[in-house]
């Protein structure tokens, strides 16, 4: 089926007709029974953009729904339900009460009873819900379940219009047993109370309002065993009790990454901004669910090198929660300005040197997708086209990530020269208030800044927006940036691969024993760098750009030199394991192993995955581990590593 509008590719619903303007959704959440319950319901307040609209059409995903009925007088409205319109889910046409459709009276409030009950698996609110069980949870005591509605599951917990383009504020109350706790990507309102429900009592209900309006994708919530504590007068951590001390470690300076950010951005809307350390299921490193970003445990370095990803889901605040891309197209809009928010508050804290290093890591990524998908792929694009219900989960890269960041950069170079960041911050600013609660596209970016710049009409004209938003392939060009950390790393990296060249075993010895007594003054670099050495040892060494493996000795000393194989920072374990792998050292495949199966963020599990079945195929070592433990996974990591298992063994088989 064809999307019923011209905004929004990614959605089933009448967006030219009708738009929300508000959403009151009231859940009852059975945990331990992987469900919303049947008295669960979601109210939306309707607005007719046009006149005549006799009805509304929403996505849905897996939910049953029970009745509709008009807010105003409790009447019964029709409806039809189409479990499975298409590739992207079902839709439920609502017939609008008449006054509405008679354009008498431009907004109806519709309530809609549903349950997900007797649905299961994936279709059981499961696109967007990771239901664990109480095994599967760090006490073991308590069942959990979490959220993560970007890019198209909302329709999977609520009906809505589960676009980008449509943003509403919202309130919900979530009721679960006691003792679980729910929290919202929303502020909590009063006391939790105790109400009866199935079962007679000890359910528990919680009210939370999110005042600033958001599109579906950020309404988030969880519930289990959660412990809290506060950060500053603002900011908390959340999580399981046996973690909340690890978080509030890693997280204390979340307070400070809050303060620069709001001084590169401007005011924060939200009030509050807490942190949910979620069970290792969750499939993403941050997702920026307003007022409380959730967080993979793998942030828990013990030493805080992870922060930069918090400084991204802060950054989101402004860019994607308060100044929204429109469609998944424009999803670098949400991106690449939260990659360049990242960058400038990691800047502002710890150096233009560190913040050089993610700058050319995220041009290595893009490199090496460019050239797996293929220099002419349209995914490679900016503004990707998503044709014939194209799941955006699909389109999904690196691309709006760090093309779109080095297009602000090269903006930013073209329009503020120098190097002072100062200038092209105030421009952020304005950016950010002008659009403020609102969803737009390129093209609003493009009318800002010759509003913003209006002495630079000549230099805005010259920008080439063609190459650098719909033409496919590699950056059209760079901006350089502070590589002097990153110089360090990969003469380091460069001396390393020099052994294995060696022909002359005295060479290589000697040559080993240089780069050894060198790689001990590592334990001194931040964990960034260690990555651009792994990094580059990786690049210098991939067969696929023509190099050659390190001989597993070469790896066993660099093991030695710098403990590698016990290092616990997720980034640099994974960088690590590619390089060992690749070389068969034996103690990396343990290390993998639990690596693969401790934690299911996408990031990691999916290159992993396809690195075991690629080094070790014979024995379909990666898909008996996957098929062990594929049950705690999240369903869109099962789906995404199933995926990448095909296209895998289809290349294996033209190769
Ligand atoms: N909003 C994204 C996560 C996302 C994007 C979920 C698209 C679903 C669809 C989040 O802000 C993000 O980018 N997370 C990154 C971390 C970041 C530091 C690059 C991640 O999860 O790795
Ligand atoms: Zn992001």
């Amino acid at each position: 089926m064809a999307p019923a509008n011209a905004i929004d590719a990614s959605s089933y619903a009448n967006l030219d007709e009708v738009v929300t303007k508000r959403l009151s959704l009231a859940l009852r959440i059975d945990v331990a029974g992987r469900r919303l319950c049947d008295d669960s319901t979601a109210t939306l307040t309707l607005f007719a953009r046009v006149a005549g609209v006799a009805a509304a059409t929403l996505d849905i995903r897996g939910l049953d729904i029970l009745e509709v009925t008009d807010a105003a007088d409790g009447a019964p409205l029709d409806y039809a339900v189409v479990p499975v319109a298409g590739k992207l889910g079902g839709t439920l046409r609502i017939a609008m009460p008449p006054k509405f459709a008679a354009g008498a009276d431009a907004t109806a409030t519709v309530v809609v009873r549903y349950t997900t009950d007797g649905l299961g698996g994936e279709g059981g609110a499961g696109g967007a819900c990771g239901w664990l069980t109480a095994a599967q949870t760090a006490s073991g005591a308590h069942p959990f379940v979490f959220t993560q509605s970007e890019a198209i599951h909302a329709r999977s917990i609520f009906p809505c219009q589960d676009t980008p383009s449509v943003k509403f504020p919202y309130t919900t109350s979530l009721t679960v047993r006691s003792p679980l706790v729910a929290v919202a990507s929303a502020l909590a309102v009063g006391d939790p109370v105790s109400v009866s429900g199935p079962g007679g009592g000890g359910w528990v209900r919680y009210l939370f309002e999110q005042v600033v309006p958001v599109p579906a994708y950020l309404v988030a919530f969880a519930a289990g065993e959660l412990v809290s504590r506060d950060l500053s007068p603002r900011c908390r951590v959340w999580a399981q009790p046996s973690s909340i001390e690890a978080a509030a470690y890693e997280f204390a300076e979340v307070e400070s990454l809050l303060s620069t950010a709001e001084k590169i951005a401007g005011p924060y809307v939200w009030s509050r901004y807490d942190l949910l350390t979620l069970p290792a299921s969750f499939p993403y490193g941050g997702m920026e669910n307003p007022c409380l970003t959730f967080v993979t445990p793998t942030l828990l370095a013990g030493d805080r090198s992870l922060v930069s990803v918090v400084a991204h889901e802060i950054a989101h605040s402004w860019s994607g929660n308060l100044v929204t891309s429109a469609s998944w197209t424009h999803f670098w809009l949400n991106e690449g300005f939260t990659v360049f928010l990242e960058r400038r508050i990691i800047e502002s804290l710890h150096g233009s040197g560190v913040a050089g290093l993610s700058t050319y890591a995220g041009r290595q990524a893009l490199g090496d997708y460019v050239s797996s998908v293929g220099e002419s792929h349209a995914y490679t694009a900016l503004e990707p086209v998503l044709v014939d219900d194209t799941d955006p989960d699909d389109a999904f890269s690196v691309v709006p990530y760090e093309r779109g960041y080095n297009f602000l950069l090269h903006l930013r170079q073209l329009l503020t020269p120098g190097d002072d960041p100062a200038p092209f911050d105030a421009f952020l600013r304005y950016y950010f208030s002008r659009f403020a609660r609102r969803s737009i596209t390129s093209d609003d970016l493009r009318q800002a800044l010759a509003q913003y710049f209006p002495d630079s009409a000549a230099t805005l004209a010259a920008v080439d927006w063609q190459a650098w938003l719909k033409a496919p392939g590699g950056l059209p060009s760079t901006v350089s940036v502070d590589e002097s950390l990153l110089h360090q790393a990969h003469a380091l990296a460069t001396a390393w691969v020099a052994t294995t060249k060696s022909v002359d075993r005295v060479a290589a010895a000697t040559a080993a024993a240089v780069a050894a007594a060198a790689t001990e003054g590592l334990a001194g670099w931040p964990a960034a760098q260690l990555c651009a050495f792994l990094q580059h040892i990786g690049a210098l060494t991939s067969t696929t750009r023509g190099g050659t493996p390190l001989d597993s000795s070469v790896v066993s000393a660099l093991d030695t030199a710098g403990h590698f194989n016990d290092c616990r920072n997720s980034e640099v374990r994974a960088l690590w394991l590619r390089v060992a792998l690749a070389a068969h050292y034996d103690p990396a495949v343990a290390n993998a192993k639990l690596f693969l199966t401790s934690q299911g963020r996408m990031k990691f599990v999916r290159p992993l995955y396809r690195l075991l079945a690629s080094v070790y195929p014979g024995g379909g070592m990666a898909r008996a581990l996957f098929e062990e433990h594929r049950d705690r996974l999240h369903s869109i990591a099962a789906k995404m590593i199933e995926k990448d298992f095909a296209d895998q063994s289809a290349v294996g088989a033209v190769a």
